[in-house]
């Protein structure tokens, strides 16, 4: 097994899918929580971590809010960033897409700015200190309501320069991609990128709904694709990428074992499929942990996980050249590890 491992600890990596306020480990969350003077129903790691056992996606999200509300000044949101970039500088991971949920911050009263300034000095610090570079997509809480999407568009427009992307997170049962229509419609017509969580506890309707409705150009999660042949036909064809979770998946019990995800089947339909940590610092395992659990599992061999790490480059949002740099890099790795 220690060739696996050796094996993805070296290869380059992006990182598609993963919201920041999940990379609160509990050790800074008690720290930022002393620093502001917060008050916590677990006051230890170890409370935290034994509070880190959900049975569905809601039970997840509950703790989740709870744990951003550490968050307050503009050096918070510095520190929670980079602490993940220092993460995976040490996973190989040369390229992160990241998630931000404006609406969990404004909605107690934080500025935008403050988030976004946080966050933003960050992901600087560690392009030119780490060789990371990076994107930055905002999500709108998909339970709350349309006007609360739309004035956090109309927040995010002198920010063009640093957000490429809207996406839509949270709660997906009840609350389907059709909610969010037109304020998609709005920030494409804005000049955003659209992305979509969709049938991870949902069905497949979703993920379609989610193409058609909301024009993403990538789906995350996607494993209700799975059950639809049409629609897995369709985003195979399209090569529209799917920003797979599998740990994630597995503590918020969309898959009862990891040997029953749909990663591999996905893959062999031809499908874009990519490997993600969601939020490492409550699923057990940022990248590196999810390459190396999921190849496990279901049997993965070298080349599927170079066929992994390929597709995370070629679902970002890096130029050709860049794209092709990094394929080049791949298979020069994959020549030196005879895979
Ligand atoms: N699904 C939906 N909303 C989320 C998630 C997720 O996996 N992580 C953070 N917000
Ligand atoms: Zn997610």
């Amino acid at each position: 097994m220690t060739a696996l491992v050796d094996f993805v600890k070296g290869l380059p990596k992006a990182e598609l899918h993963l919201h920041i306020e999940g990379t609160l480990e509990p050790e800074l969350l008690l720290k930022l929580a002393k620093r502001n003077n917060i008050e916590l129903k677990h006051a230890s790691v170890e409370e935290l971590k034994e509070a880190y056992q959900f049975s569905n996606l809601q039970d997840f999200l509950d703790i989740y809010y709870a744990g951003a509300n550490v968050l307050l000044q503009e050096q918070d949101f510095y520190d929670l960033t980079w602490a993940y970039l220092e993460k995976i500088h040490k996973q190989n991971v040369k390229h992160t897409e990241i998630f931000f949920d404006p609406e969990t911050h404004t909605s107690r009263g934080i500025a935008f700015k403050t988030v976004l300034d946080g966050i933003t000095r960050a992901l600087k610090d560690g392009e030119e200190k780490l060789g990371i570079s990076n994107r930055l997509i905002m999500c709108f809480l998909r339970h709350l309501d349309e006007e609360s999407a739309f004035r956090t568009l109309e927040e995010a427009l002198p920010y063009k320069d640093q957000i490429v992307g809207v996406g839509l997170d949270s709660s997906e049962k009840g609350n389907p991609p059709a909610k969010h229509q037109r304020v998609f419609a709005k920030a494409i017509e804005e000049g955003f990128l659209t992305v979509a969580h969709a049938g991870e506890e949902g069905t497949a309707k979703n993920v379609r709904d989610a193409v058609d409705l909301l024009k993403i150009f990538r789906i995350d999660h996607g494993n209700a694709t799975v059950n639809d042949p049409e629609l897995a036909k369709e985003l195979a064809e399209k090569q529209i990428p799917l920003t797979i979770c599998p740990l994630s998946n597995l503590s918020l019990k969309v898959v009862p074992k990891l040997e029953d995800h749909p990663l591999k089947k996905l893959m062999d339909l031809g499908l874009l499929v990519t490997v993600n940590s969601d939020d490492p610092a409550y699923f057990g395992g940022y990248i590196n942990e999810n390459y190396i659990e999921t190849a496990k599992a279901l049997q993965l061999s070298l080349e599927d996980i170079s066929t992994l790490a390929k597709n995370s480059f070629k679902a970002s949002l890096l130029s050709q050249q860049e794209k092709e740099n990094y394929y080049q890099m791949i298979d020069g790795y994959c020549n030196q590890a005879r895979v």
